[in-house]
């Protein structure tokens, strides 16, 4: 059920750029760099790599089936689908993991527009790496600042989401996207021309067998998900706002590319810089942070390149947490009959109190921990490595088992006028590769495959 209120995609390339937008953000840039860091470096890459192929485009087209089928929101469309079933679950469990997200990506996101003031008041220059780094700390840890950012940032997502999708965000992103590619490579081939860069690139490149666990293999899963935005129902109710014409297969492979180039570039750009300024690589949320300010010193001008670099990741972090809004609007408009403005009030409030706890976990709540992890990282990990993939799990399973093969292969194919070469491999993949290797790994992390083995010895 399209509401004329909700928001449409003018065309076929737009559908795609905004796809392309909730999935290139924050988390190809901030947080891939320094999960890779923390998790064994190249080792990381490899897994990572493994998982997009695997189980993120599997899971990817099932989104955009679903939502391009059923016209409605993560929670929508499974009671249309399978009406009276306990299948909607995948859908709450989305627009939870949408609350959760934001409250912590909100917080990053706001981080943004302190640099982008920084950049251009020119506080930025003139310091040596550990200034960068005891800066960083000062401000984050700091009470007020933070979290007038991370309002402001969940504001200006809140603004956009009520004065509709249509032209701002697939207009701005037509623009940002080639932008961000340029500056992106621009940063790449200064940051490989440092002395020491060799160290990094081999860092990233360079795989050490023996730095796989199953700890860096989870990480590297919930890269995945959290990267390509799928295993909460975002791509569905995007696709919810696919036109008939838009192909899937197409949008898919993509959006992945697409997304995984920018994660490798962010790699390129990074970690030659973290060895050339005797950065150590687990540094953790803060290292694009305290790496980047570094390079931006080594160039002319440098102050424009800091603050152009942060205003167009500003942006990117900017479509992904509308993206993620979305999900969590979309539902509670469409699913309590409330209007769109007062279901984005709703959403944009609870957003604020998380980001607001999650800031203050940097400083004067460092010390409260649930299970080791502060109240940002609690909710990173959670959905990350437990949501997102046990969502992704069980859209396979319900498009895999589910779902009649002749209409998913009629919408996949738009009424059979497209080819679909890999629809065997994909439907393979998505009915028994995905699910089990995500299954996997759940049980490999919490020990039990180690255990079943040992029992059978
Ligand atoms: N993929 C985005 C990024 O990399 C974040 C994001 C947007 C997301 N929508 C999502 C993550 C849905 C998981 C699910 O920055």
């Amino acid at each position: 059920m399209i509401t004329s209120e909700r928001a449409t995609f003018g065309s076929k390339f737009g559908a795609i750029l905004a796809t392309a937008g909730s999935a290139v953000g924050l988390g190809n840039i901030w947080r891939f760099p320094y999960m890779l860091g923390a998790n064994g470096g190249a080792a990381f890459l490899l897994i990572y790599l493994i998982c997009v192929v695997l189980l993120g485009l599997p899971v990817m087209i099932s989104e955009f089936y679903i939502g391009k089928h059923t016209h409605r929101n993560a929670v929508g469309a499974f009671k249309e689908m399978a009406p009276g079933t306990k299948w909607s679950l995948i859908g709450y469990n989305g627009v939870i993991a949408a609350f959760l997200i934001l409250g912590f990506y909100a917080v990053v996101s706001g981080w943004t527009i302190e640099y982008i003031i920084q950049a251009f008041s020119g506080t930025l220059h003139g310091k040596d790496a550990a200034s960068f780094q005891a800066d960083f700390e000062m401000f984050s840890s700091s009470t007020v600042r933070p979290i007038i950012w991370t309002i402001a940032f969940i504001l200006l997502t809140h603004v956009i989401i009520i004065s509709g999708v249509k032209d701002g965000i697939e207009r701005a992103s037509k623009v940002m996207m080639p932008a961000l590619f340029f500056i992106l490579i621009a940063l790449c081939i200064r940051s490989v021309t440092l002395p020491g860069a060799e160290k990094g690139l081999e860092f990233f490149f360079n795989p050490d067998f023996s730095k796989i666990t199953s700890s860096v293999v989870l990480s590297a899963m919930g890269q995945t998900f959290f990267s390509l935005s799928i295993g909460m129902g975002c791509l569905i109710t995007y696709a919810s706002y696919f036109n008939k014409t838009t192909n899937i297969q197409n949008t898919a492979l993509q959006v992945t590319a697409l997304d995984t180039l920018v994660s490798v570039l962010a790699g390129v750009m990074i970690f030659p810089a973290v060895f050339c300024f005797g950065i150590t690589p687990t540094a953790g949320p803060e290292l694009v942070f305290i790496t980047l300010p570094n390079v931006f010193e080594q160039l002319p001008l440098g102050w424009l390149w800091s603050a152009v670099f942060f205003v167009l990741l500003a942006l990117a972090a900017l479509t992904s947490t509308i993206s993620l809004h979305e999900v969590a609007t979309a539902y509670t408009h469409e699913e309590f009959k409330i209007s769109r403005t007062k279901a984005a009030w709703l959403v944009s409030a609870g957003v604020m109190v998380l980001g607001i706890v999650s800031s203050l976990s940097f400083g004067v709540l460092k010390d409260f921990t649930i299970g080791g992890l502060t109240f940002f990282s609690l909710l990173d990990y959670v959905t990350a490595k437990i949501m997102l993939p046990l969502g992704g799990m069980f859209i396979c399973i319900y498009v895999g088992y589910r779902v009649d093969r002749k209409i998913l292969k009629a919408e996949l194919t738009n009424e059979g006028t497209l080819p679909f070469y890999f629809f065997n491999t994909y439907a393979f993949f998505m009915k028994y590769i995905a699910p089990i290797a995500i299954a996997m790994i759940f049980l490999n992390e919490l020990g039990l495959i180690n255990k079943i083995v040992n029992f059978f010895q």
